[in-house]
């Protein structure tokens, strides 16, 4: 199942490389946030830890679409093609065109696609990619910050374009994405992760298996 090996994105060996890919991925990362602070929502990238734990749940055999908002420079980009099945498909949605460039010139995975767009869009964005239903859809989006209605309108169509038994997973500073899942998601586990620039709410919404 892990596919490390064909992974066009290439781990950086040496300590140079990796400081290197770091500082690099920072760089964009905080320019992205100079230009837009409030849609970006945060100064560096979710650590290890928050990755790990909000990972944890995905039971990774039966996850063929595997849909991330917000990828940013990527930070969970890497760890969820290490874990997703060879014919398994990772669709990224940012609204920052700086960072869905950065991802294509640095991930050439042909199970990866880098959207610009907004993930209220996301029904529209995986059919015209050729999928009807995603297994799980992750999410860093500040949306404490969006724009008036974005929310709401992110939590209804990931509800719809989630299978029965799939999962909204998403990490965030404060709990107001909580509210906007509430509405469609009757079974919300919760978790903390204090590792992480600032500490952050970590929530995964189940859909309804018999939905
Ligand atoms: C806090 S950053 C998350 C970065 C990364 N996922 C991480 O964990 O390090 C939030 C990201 O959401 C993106 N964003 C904001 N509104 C969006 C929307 N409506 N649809 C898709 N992406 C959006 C921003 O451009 C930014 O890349």
């Amino acid at each position: 199942m892990t596919n490390s090996s064909d992974l066009a994105l290439q781990r950086p060996r040496s300590l140079k490389q990796r400081m290197g890919r770091l500082f690099g991925q920072w760089g964009v990362f905080f320019r992205g946030f100079l230009e837009h602070p409030k849609m970006v929502g945060s100064i560096i990238p979710s650590s290890r830890f928050t990755i790990e734990k909000m990972l944890a749940p995905v039971d990774w055999k039966n996850c063929q679409l595997f849909v991330e908002y917000g990828p940013g420079v990527g930070t969970f980009c890497f760890p969820v093609l290490e874990r997703l099945p060879r014919d398994g498909a990772l669709v990224v949605i940012d609204t920052n065109p700086l960072y869905i460039d950065y991802l294509r010139k640095t991930i050439s995975d042909s199970r990866f696609h880098a959207v610009h767009g907004s993930a209220a869009d996301v029904g529209e964005i995986v059919a015209a990619l050729g999928f009807e239903q995603a297994d799980y859809v992750l999410s860093g989006l500040p949306f404490s910050t969006l724009p008036d209605g974005v929310g709401p309108a992110i939590a209804e169509a990931t509800h719809e374009v989630l299978r029965p038994g799939g999962a909204f997973l998403v990490y965030q500073f404060s709990a107001r994405a909580r509210d906007f899942m509430a509405k469609h998601f009757a079974r919300i586990d919760q978790g903390f992760e204090l590792l992480n620039v600032l500490p952050c709410k970590l929530f995964w919404g189940w859909k309804d298996k018999a939905a």
